[in-house]
């Protein structure tokens, strides 16, 4: 017998989704995905959907817009055939373009707020969202849930020497407090600026007795370029902290980024199954279906 929900698997969060669709003990909708030549999606779906409720996966990291495409595709189909359509966006691409930072800039989160709405959308769930602040952009229900216990828990199983939570930036500084809360330890956040126009991040804040010889968990949403995490990494070990870790939500670690980040003295990055990965080994799909039931 048919579920009463489907699992809709996009080609990005095919781990994640066949595990959701466990939790939920509904039934998987795997996606087939040919690109052609010119970059265009052809997607199969193989399976059937409930007529009730579809649930779709999919993550928008690189190559973030044929993901985009995709995701759209998938909730279009699905609404097809379901009355209600969910579509978790593990790692939501965009959602650091949710301001108008410089004059003349697009907010792009507006925009994927019509697509989800336009393409058949019920409601939006996201994991870690940059800032809540892209979410309000959409007209349609949406949720954001947090991987903060499940890294900790990963956490809680490692040795520590006196551990400190860190916070690259003020922008993370309540991500690093609940992170700190949850592990049981006190959190410090430092002062980072970037420029605007190159991208590139400097450490401004100035000297941190409270990180000398202590182990620390450095916290952040993403990585992308890793230059937050590198330049804050080498400022705290000229503060003559112990071993730094990194505990973060989405690693996309574009290019050579892991080995910089490693090279920088940073000793295990930790991150989450919203993007695959080697460094994505905490499972979140326990913490998605919570959402979801
Ligand atoms: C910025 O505010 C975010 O929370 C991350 O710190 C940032 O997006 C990471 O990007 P990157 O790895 O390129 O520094």
């Amino acid at each position: 017998m048919l579920s009463k929900v489907s699992v809709i698997s996009g080609k990005a969060s095919e781990e994640l989704a066949r595990k959701l669709s466990r939790k939920l003990k509904a039934n998987l909708v795997k996606s087939e995905v040919r690109v052609f030549a010119d970059g265009e999606s052809k997607i199969t779906l193989k399976g059937t959907i409930s007529k009730r409720k579809s649930v779709i996966v999919q993550s928008i990291y690189p190559p973030v817009d044929t993901n985009l495409v995709q995701a759209l595709s998938l909730i279009s189909k699905a609404k097809e055939k379901s009355s209600e359509v969910i579509a978790v966006i593990p790692y939501m691409g965009y959602a650091r373009q949710d301001r108008e930072f410089l004059p003349g800039e697009i907010i792009t989160m507006r925009v994927l707020g019509k697509l989800f709405k336009g393409a058949g959308a019920s409601k939006i769930i996201a994991v870690d969202i940059h800032s809540m602040i892209g979410l309000k952009h959409f007209n349609i229900i949406t949720k954001n849930v947090t991987a903060i216990p499940d890294l900790v828990k990963y956490f809680k199983k490692l040795r520590l020497k006196s551990p400190l939570v860190v916070s690259p930036d003020q922008g993370g500084k309540d991500r690093a407090r609940d992170f700190a809360k949850e592990f049981g330890t006190e959190y410090i956040a430092l002062q980072k600026k970037r420029d605007r126009r190159t991208g590139k991040v400097q450490i401004k804040t100035k000297n941190v007795d409270e990180v000398v010889n202590r182990d620390l968990i450095l916290v952040d949403d993403m990585i992308s370029t890793g230059g937050s995490i590198i330049k804050a990494t080498q400022f705290l070990k000229k503060q003559k902290c112990k071993r730094v870790f990194v505990a973060c939500t989405h690693a996309l670690l574009m290019n050579d980024a892991e080995k910089k980040i490693r090279k920088a003295g940073v000793s295990r990055i930790v991150s989450t199954n919203t993007i695959p990965g080697k460094t994505s080994i905490v499972d979140v799909s326990n913490t998605i279906a919570k959402a979801i039931i």
